[in-house]
């Protein structure tokens, strides 16, 4: 049974089977999850959050005991989370792409200030 997993801030959505990872229908929809160790719940890089009414299969013990306590937050690693029907997930913003915007804010203000 295919049920259907929808990505934000994009608002992209793909169809997938039910237990495909959300890492995978991330691949699927042509979104970029950076991850560096392929999916082995390793690098905790593929952190999403999960909108709580989205359809999951039960959370694995390897990922409760990475998350820590995180899943609480609706935060999960996506190459672990399963989707077992529709699933609203949003992306976390780039931690190096967030540093720049902030930096370039910052010198924005001060540039504003000195005219
Ligand atoms: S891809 Fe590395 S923890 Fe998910």
């Amino acid at each position: 049974m295919d049920v259907e997993v929808f990505f934000w801030p994009s608002g992209r959505s793909v169809r997938v089977r039910r237990g495909t990872t959300i890492l995978d229908a991330s691949r699927k929809a042509g979104i970029s999850i950076k991850t560096r160790c392929g999916g082995k719940a390793a690098c905790f890089m593929c952190k999403v959050i999960v909108r709580p009414e989205s359809e999951l299969l039960p959370i694995g013990d390897e990922e409760r005991r990475k998350l820590a306590g995180m899943e609480e937050k609706n935060i999960r690693l996506s190459c672990q989370t399963r989707v077992s029907g529709k699933t609203d997930v949003e992306l976390l913003p780039d931690p190096l792409q967030s540093a720049v915007a902030k930096a370039l804010a910052r010198q924005k203000e001060q540039d504003d200030e000195l005219w």
